[in-house]
């Protein structure tokens, strides 16, 4: 690939990071009067959850801060990427923040500034309070308000400490997996009748982020889940299904925020996002970075005539697998070629930074050490293709692994293990894998081509 970037050190300018969330990590759903959220309703469901396990104690995180600390500190990282649920801080979904709480997360971010790693807080990694939902959840309008009424108690609380912030985290999957095919919380089964919840949940992002800037924040942004879409085969149908699987995935959220416009559903043949004028304004423009998570790409085929929906989503050919089978497919270039095709489309888009990439593997559950090479091998290869994207130009000032911690992957339960750490989820023990070396090695190796670029300069 020629490389056209103007700049060739972006490159040795990355950020690095590792992410988790609450409920993956912490345990103690319940303590210091913490609420209900849509996720402890999920687990309550019978049979929802795959191993039949719940989020308790998961890491036990909430316990265990210093360790975790001392693991981010131990990689190096610029940054760690970890969030806060909305149903600790207001336990009802409404009115004054609980103090405990508050004070938890006051004592991770001070830890964390302690260890010399910038702290880089999610405000919504999917966890709704369940009062919220009983009262509508992303389907009512009133929700953005709420969440700035909380972003508001937590922006008074750490905001002399935080200065950058993540609003939500991938809205695309509430919208899709959680209100239109029920494969999330809360679980509902609404087909297009969820696309208000896009609207919504981006009303939301703007007023949290009005809310963080008045509070002095310097940088807020959204992260959203990301694929490569790909028709399986080279016919008109598949290209067509493709075009709507990548307006839904990828361009729901990405257009009203990066160009001001809403995608156009209609010439889809889907109903139209009720997204209206002043609302639009307020979203367009109101982010200082993007977030861009990525995994896997999506090979798509026409679904038979007759479906609701008009695309299948379907096993991409002729590659690698995660531990979650076929559904996971590996292919690097993926995540190279969205990033371009991203910064195509929107060319004086703000910096982005990769929230989360990661895999899971098949692992033992038995402490011990693990050789993760697999988990290696992908990591470095979606670097590569993060470097590939940065040299054609795509600003891409962070890259984030998911995850610094083996935990507890929603109605996976733990039976996908993403970490660079071994997590015994019996006793809480910590080891850290192969990968946890290589990438603390490679974080050492691109801080120091930093240095030596900055000391030439
Ligand atoms: C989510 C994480 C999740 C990861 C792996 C992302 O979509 O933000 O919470 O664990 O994917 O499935």
């Amino acid at each position: 690939m020629t490389p056209l970037s103007t700049d060739p050190t972006a490159r040795a300018r990355l950020r690095w990071s590792a992410a988790t969330s609450a409920i993956q990590i912490e345990g103690s759903r319940r303590a210091d009067g913490a609420g209900r959220s849509i996720w402890d309703d999920e687990i309550a469901k019978p049979g929802r959850i795959r191993d039949g396990s719940t989020a308790e104690p998961a890491c036990d995180s909430y316990r265990r801060v210093a360790d975790d600390v001392a693991l981010v500190a131990g990689l190096g990282l610029d940054r760690y990427r970890f969030s806060i649920p909305w149903a600790r801080v207001q336990p009802d979904g409404h009115g004054p923040g609980n103090v405990a709480a508050l004070d938890h997360y006051a004592r991770v971010v001070d830890a964390l500034l302690e260890a010399g790693v910038t702290p880089f807080p999610t405000l919504y990694h999917w966890e709704l309070p369940s009062p919220v939902e009983a009262d509508g959840g992303w389907l009512a309008r009133d929700t953005a308000e709420r969440f700035g009424e909380y972003v508001a108690l937590v922006a008074a609380r750490l905001g002399d400490r935080v200065s950058s912030w993540y609003t939500l985290n991938e809205p695309a999957m509430t919208t899709l997996q959680g209100y239109a095919v029920g494969a999330l919380a809360p679980g509902r089964q609404l087909f297009y009748g969820a696309l208000p919840t896009a609207h919504h949940q981006l009303l939301a992002h703007s007023r949290a982020a009005d809310v963080l800037r008045d509070q002095g924040a310097e940088s807020v942004g959204l992260v959203n889940n990301h694929t490569w879409v790909l028709p399986l085969r080279d016919t008109e149908e598949d290209h067509a299904a493709a075009a709507v699987y990548d307006l839904l995935h990828n361009r729901l959220f990405s257009e009203p925020l990066l160009s001001g416009t809403t995608p156009d559903l209609e010439a889809l043949g889907l109903p139209p996002l009720p997204l209206l004028g002043d609302d639009l304004a307020r979203i367009a423009g109101s982010i200082d970075f993007y977030g861009v998570n990525f995994y896997n790409p999506t090979t798509v085929t026409a679904a038979s005539p007759g479906n609701d929906i008009p695309f299948e989503i379907v096993p991409t050919p002729g590659v690698p697998v995660t531990g979650f089978g076929p559904e996971w497919p590996i292919m690097p270039s993926a995540l190279r070629d969205l990033l371009i095709d991203l910064h195509r489309r929107h060319p004086g888009m703000p910096p982005i930074i990769i929230g989360e990439n990661g895999a899971s593997f098949p692992e033992p559950d038995v402490a011990g050490p693990v050789e993760d090479i697999d988990r290696i091998a992908y990591l470095s290869a979606h670097i590569d293709a993060v470097g590939e994207a940065i040299d054609a130009g795509v600003p891409v000032e962070e890259y984030t692994v998911w995850s610094l911690l083996d935990n507890w992957e929603w109605t996976d339960g733990y039976t996908q293990r993403f970490g660079l750490v071994h997590v015994d989820f019996s006793t809480g023990e910590r080891i850290p894998k192969a990968s946890y070396g290589w990438y603390r090695e490679l974080v050492a190796g691109a801080h120091a081509a930093r240095t030596a670029g900055a000391a030439r300069a």
